[in-house]
This record gives structure tokens, sequence and C-alpha cells, in this order.
């Protein structure tokens, strides 16, 4: 059954796969326009546009673009002025995660890091947040990490480091938006997408032993907690970690 039409927009960075996809589709599912951004996958981002037109009656716009780049962030900004009349809720999804051995780490990548994961959300915070508080009303839900919380792993201690900051800047934007926008983040676990791909069996049933759940969560679970923190009325300045339970 088609959904009705609610004229909200959201706009979710690095929605082709994975958890920004899910949350795509959640967002829909509630009535929600949806603005899809990704940097490569074309493919995997009509897909989701396809899936979301045949199943709910919102717009669906696609933007490819490189969050950590200034001029990038602007073409999106235009592309959003041109075809929206607002801005309703910002989704800093987008992150990338190399992980090695600390002798395999380079200043390149670990640069390259923080350039995707904590410079894109500034931003996107930053010139959307302007539009934002142009309609005196906003959401933003930046997407962090329990490794930027406690769950250090040496193999990403770039991507540790990047999700952390992003908490710092979660705290900045929320002060700085008050009242207007409420600024939230949304802390996830293990999750089930490529970005674990790489993780063999025996080290995911070891860490699984770590989670009351006794499982990695599913992208779609994600997104209903990002849902709730772009959504909940009284919600800001909260980091809400989404791990399942970890001892
Ligand atoms: N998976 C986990 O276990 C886990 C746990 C905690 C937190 N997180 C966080 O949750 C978020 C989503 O993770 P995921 O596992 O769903 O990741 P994923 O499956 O690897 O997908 C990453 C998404 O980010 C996009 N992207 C990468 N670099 C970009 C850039 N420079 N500009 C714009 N888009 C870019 C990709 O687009 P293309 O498809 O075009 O490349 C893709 O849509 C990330 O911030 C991640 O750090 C994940």
């Amino acid at each position: 059954m088609k959904e009705t039409y609610n004229n909200k927009t959201v706009i979710i960075t690095g929605a082709s796969r994975g958890i920004g996809a899910k949350t795509a589709l959640k967002f829909a599912s509630c009535g929600y326009n949806v603005i899809i951004n990704y940097v490569n996958n074309n493919h995997l981002a009509q897909n989701i546009q396809k899936e979301i037109v045949s199943k709910y009656n919102v717009k669906v716009t696609l933007i490819k673009a490189d969050i950590s780049k200034e001029e990038e962030v602007k073409k999106i900004i235009d592309i959003i002025k041109e075809n929206y009349s607002s801005i309703d809720v910002l989704i800093n999804n987008a992150g990338i995660a190399i992980d090695t051995t600390l002798e395999d780490k380079t200043v390149t990548n670990f640069k390259r890091i923080l350039d995707v994961n904590l410079i894109g959300p500034f931003l996107m915070s930053k010139y959307i947040g302007k539009l934002m508080l142009n309609q005196k009303s906003g959401r933003i839900v930046n997407i962090s990490s329990t490794n930027g919380i406690d769950s250090y792993y040496p193999y990403s201690m770039d991507y540790d480091a990047s999700k952390a900051a992003l908490i710092s800047l979660t705290h900045n934007f929320a002060i700085e938006y008050a009242p207007y926008i409420q600024v939230n983040c949304i802390a996830p676990g293990w999750v089930n997408t490529e970005m674990n791909k790489e993780l063999d069996k025996e080290y995911i049933n070891e860490e699984s032993k770590h989670i009351l759940l006794k499982r990695f969560a599913e992208p779609e679970e994600i997104a209903e907690s990002i849902y709730f923190a772009a959504t909940a009325p009284y919600l800001n300045d909260t980091i809400i970690k989404v791990d399942g339970g970890r001892i």
C-alpha cells in the first residue's frame, strides 16, 4: 500500500547501500521525500531509487557527490535549492574504513578517512544547517560508531579517531544550532554490511560472544534507530549506542 506524501525531505549521505540504503527505505515508508547521496555506485543507488518509487508515493533524487569536497557539497546544496522547498532532515551516514596493521597505516589513508568521516559531516552540517536555520527547523543525525566511544580496535585506529571526533562535532553543532536544529548521534556496534565483508567467520563468532543479542545487527535495524533519532520530539545533543548490548 502506498503511503501518503508528507512534503518532508531527508538527505542521506552514503545511501547507495548498507545502513544508508535501509535508512532511505525507512524514511520513504514514512512518507519522506528522499535525497540519496553516493560517490561511486550509480547502479546500486538507482536500484534503491527504483525500489522506493515502486513502493511509496514520494520523490527520490540521486546525487553523486564526494561529501569530503567542499565544491561537491555546494553542488548538493544547489540541487536541493532548485528542487525542494525545504530540507528537514540530514543523515550524515557516509563513512569509510581502511583496516590495516599499524605498520601499514599511512598518513594519506588516515587523512582520507578523516576527510570522509569527519570533514564530510562538517561540510554537510555547515551548508545544510544554513538552509535549516533559514527555515528555523531541522534535524541532523550523525552516524558514529561504538569504536568512537569504547570499542577500540587497533587495526582501525584512524577510523576510531574519526568517529570519536564526530561525537565531538555532534555536541558543537547541537549548541551552535539550538534551539532551531536538533542534532543527535547514533553509534552502532557491528552491522552486517559490506564494510565488514573482509571479517572471517571465526572473528565474527568471537565478537558475537560479547554481544548480548549474540549476533551482528542488520542494517534495517540500525535504520529504525536513525529514524527515531531524527524524529523523537525532545531528543537533542544525545549519543545513542545501538550495539545489541555489549559485555
Ligand atoms: N557496518 C558497521 O559495522 C558499522 C558500525 C558502526 C558504524 N558504521 C557507520 O555507519 C555508516 C554506514 O556504514 P555501512 O556499513 O552501511 O557502509 P557501506 O556499506 O560501506 O556503505 C558506505 C556508503 O558510503 C558512501 N560513501 C563512501 N565514501 C563517500 C564519499 N566520499 N562521499 C559520499 N558517499 C560516500 C558509499 O557510496 P558508494 O556505494 O557510491 O561507494 C556507500 O553508500 C558509516 O559511517 C560507518 O562508519 C558502520
